[in-house]
């Protein structure tokens, strides 16, 4: 078994002053990407630089990171750079021990449902990535696992955190569109092959015996994007393709991709409104930002992407006339107003982080949980299906019963 470096109980409570509670976070997967710069740097150490967050009754909540990985080198290495007591490589240790009560997971995603597993057996509150699981089956049977353990569950949800969908969000409430016909969604960019240059996302996203694949990595980001702007998703036709399948991964070495790089989807939603995203990562961008909606409504149209966003009223729009003959001298992009920021927004996995430790201390419902997790789970698998079949497949309700 390795050695563990976690601080006695002892030298944890000396420095606690009454009216503040820490609470003990267990970092899963956190030398990977998300978990290190998002969840790690940009989340937990800069709630604890900011001294937690305040609780309704005054009280601070405090946050300790325990890091967990496979490697304790590279664990040792973090805990340095950043001031970190606590890290070890024996998961199960830190399960068992009450210090930590959050479990958070950012492993892969293949990793993910044992530890799950195990962290919700060990009663540990959860907060994870997504997707939750690779099935809706384990999805659902996590969130029913839970409920049943009486655990609080949070699965990330950033999207709807990003600035952009921040003032989208209000534009809808506001009832700036009227009635919403449609969004379109272009999610994407060019990730390199590896040989020439080397790829800017992990190998195993292109290999599906991994876990990799753009629907199962996007359509739960989908699912909770549409479901909280638009309506839940109803059905869903996707078609998937393995655009380029020769790549190389970290090590330089050659290997055939076998997940899809690109996914074409289209999302009926109750109440009415149609949803057409596409997501790639063999495209060369073309817009503002890497993710864009375009929104049109009877009083109003909006495109928003992870910062900005524009808009265009019924009684600013232009009155184009077809004529294939005529060079068109019309200035489209001049007829939309630019919406003002007015808020300060700060990094949406911090934001998310801090509304599900408020959740946490004070025992509030948290909607954004496994079974929604669930959903996102159910959408990518509906979507695979879809294009294996070639046909539309309808999204039935799920729930813990
Ligand atoms: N919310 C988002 O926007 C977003 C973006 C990208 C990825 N993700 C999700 O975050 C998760 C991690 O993705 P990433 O891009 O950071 O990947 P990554 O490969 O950079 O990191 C994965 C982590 O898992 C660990 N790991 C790998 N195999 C393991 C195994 N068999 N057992 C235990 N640990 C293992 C690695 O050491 C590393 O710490 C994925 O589930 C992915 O879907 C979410």
């Amino acid at each position: 078994m390795s050695e563990t470096t976690i601080a006695p109980a002892s030298a944890r409570t000396e420095s606690a002053a009454p009216a503040v509670r820490e609470v003990g976070i267990i970092m899963n997967g956190v030398s990977g990407r998300m978990g290190y710069r998002q969840h790690l740097v940009r989340s937990i150490l800069a709630i604890r630089e900011q001294g937690g967050i305040e609780l309704p009754d005054g009280t601070r909540l405090t946050v300790r990171p325990l890091l967990v990985g496979r490697s304790e080198a590279k664990l040792a290495e973090l805990a340095a750079k950043h001031g970190i007591e606590d890290y070890t490589s024996d998961l199960d240790a830190a399960l068992a021990d009450p210090r930590w009560e959050i479990y958070a997971d950012f492993l892969v995603t293949k990793a993910r449902s044992s530890a799950l597993r195990k962290a919700i057996a060990a009663g540990k509150t959860i907060y994870t990535e997504k997707p939750t699981a690779e099935t809706v089956e384990e999805a659902l049977e996590l969130a029913r696992l839970a409920a049943d353990a009486g655990v609080k569950t949070g699965v990330v949800h950033d999207k709807l955190y990003l600035p952009g969908l921040q003032k989208l969000k209000r534009l809808i409430d506001s009832g700036f569109f009227g009635r919403i016909l449609s969004v379109r969604g272009e999610f994407g960019y060019w990730v390199f092959e590896g040989d020439w240059q080397p790829a800017q996302r992990p190998s195993w996203n292109y290999r599906a015996e991994d876990g990799g694949g753009i629907i199962v990595d996007m359509f739960p980001h989908w699912n909770y994007v549409l479901e909280n702007l638009f309506g839940k998703v109803e059905t869903v036709y996707a078609h998937a393709a393995v655009h380029i399948a020769d790549r190389w991964d970290e090590r330089g070495e050659h290997y055939t991709a076998t997940a899809e790089d690109a996914a074409y989807g289209v999302f009926e939603l109750a109440g009415g409104v149609v949803a057409q995203i596409n997501s790639s990562w063999t495209v060369r961008v073309n817009r503002d930002e890497l993710v864009e909606f375009h929104v049109d409504g009877t009083h109003g149209s909006a495109v928003v992407g992870l910062f900005g966003a524009k808009i265009q009223s019924r009684n600013a729009t232009p009155k184009p006339v077809w004529n294939p003959d005529l060079a068109d001298a019309h200035d489209y992009d001049a007829d939309w107003a630019e919406v003002p920021t007015n808020d300060v927004f700060q990094n949406g996995f911090k934001q998310q982080w801090e509304e599900f430790l408020l959740s946490f201390a004070t025992g509030s419902e948290y909607e954004f949980d496994l079974l929604s997790g669930a959903r996102g789970v159910q959408l990518a698998e509906a979507g695979l299906r879809s294009s294996s079949e070639g046909r539309k497949i309808e999204i039935v309700p799920l729930s813990l019963d």
